[in-house]
């Protein structure tokens, strides 16, 4: 027998505010046109005065629950990934376990810009099948509307806002690839790259700043280390191409998302897609992204996915797992 980290539940907010690509054309030189051709995106949710990066998780984590049919007294951990924490300390992840009124086991953010989600899953598996815990929330929130800046059109056109959650719990397995829960997983960094993707403020500078990306740069490597990092994950897991339900990929630009499925050899009807609504939510992405493809009916109990994701740091990584 192999104890296995099997989803038991997953949920998502998003905030109610939706902003199309049009409404940039007032205050900057760009185009709806532009926008959709370079990365897929059309439209976006952007944090309302009400919304936090804790708020959000504590909705997207309140909704996962519930389809897990568990209550927060069933959960023995959080694991928050965020870069868009609402303090420098606490973590967020301590925030929503108050909101969710759980006063035992412990709660801690995950930083890793883009492949939050998959570092955060990473890291809950370990913490479950090394026996640290039997129930987590998995959860990727961000707010990233609080750190563009506006004038800068090579950005602030291109992300979002929300929150997605899994509920994860052990489960014993066979020990082979037709179990449910993650397979495999595969984590990467290289900081030589970190000056591709950053922001510009933080504790020695006394303010939170602001995102600045060489896009252009970071999409040069994204393909190739996405599939790379998938390949891996794949392998450890035992599984094949042929094998794979859907690609849930961070959501960042159409056209990393078709190039990776490309080098892959899986077609785009095997991929979920939500960039186009979402925007790049940064580590809610993934999260977001399974939620949606489990409400619209595409991801189906037993089916094999395989999820990937770049960003700042470089950070990367891959999780397979059987829903
Ligand atoms: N509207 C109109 N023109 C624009 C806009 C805009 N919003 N933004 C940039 N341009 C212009 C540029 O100024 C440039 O003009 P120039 O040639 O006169 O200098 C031209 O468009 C081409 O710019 P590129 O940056 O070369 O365009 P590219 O095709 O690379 O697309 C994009 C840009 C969408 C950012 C793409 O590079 C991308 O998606 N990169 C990866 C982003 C990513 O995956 N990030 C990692 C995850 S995010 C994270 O970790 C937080």
């Amino acid at each position: 027998m192999t104890l296995r980290a099997v989803v038991r539940g997953v949920g998502h907010y998003l905030p109610s505010r939706v902003v199309e690509n049009a409404e940039f054309e007032a205050t900057l030189d760009t185009s709806d046109e532009w926008i959709r051709a370079r990365s897929g995106i059309e439209r976006r949710h952007f944090a309302t005065e009400d919304d936090t990066t804790s708020s959000m998780a504590t909705a997207a984590a309140q909704s996962a629950l519930e389809d897990a049919g568990l209550g927060p007294e069933d959960i023995d951990a959080i694991v928050l990934a965020t870069s868009t924490a609402d303090l420098t300390f606490p973590s967020a992840a301590t925030m929503v376990q108050d909101k969710l009124g759980m006063t035992h086991g412990f709660a801690f953010d995950v930083q890793a810009v883009c492949a939050g989600f998959v570092y955060a899953l990473a890291n809950a598996n370990a913490l479950i099948v090394s026996g640290q815990a039997k129930r987590v929330i998995v959860i990727g929130a961000e707010t990233f509307s609080k750190i563009m800046d506006w004038t800068d059109r090579r950005t602030c056109v291109l992300f979002g806002d929300g929150a997605g959650a899994l509920v994860l719990e052990g489960q014993e397995g066979a020990g082979t690839t037709d179990d449910r829960g993650i397979l495999a997983t595969d984590l990467n960094s290289d900081g030589r790259h970190r000056d591709l993707l950053y922001v510009d403020g933080g504790v020695s500078t006394g303010t939170s700043g602001y995102l600045r990306m060489q896009g252009n740069q970071v999409f040069r490597h994204a393909v190739e280390k996405l599939a790379a990092t998938a390949e891996t994950a794949m392998e450890r897991a035992g599984v094949t191409a042929d094998e794979v339900d859907w690609i849930v990929p961070h959501q960042a630009n159409i056209r990393i998302i078709q190039g990776t499925a490309k080098k892959m050899g899986i077609g785009m009807d095997k991929v979920v897609v939500t960039v186009q609504d979402h925007g790049n939510t940064s580590a809610a992405s993934i999260p977001l992204a399974m939620s949606v493809g489990r409400k619209n009916g595409q991801i189906k109990d037993g089916d094999l996915l395989v999820t990937e994701a770049i960003g700042g740091g470089l950070a990367w990584g891959s999780v397979v797992l059987r829903w």
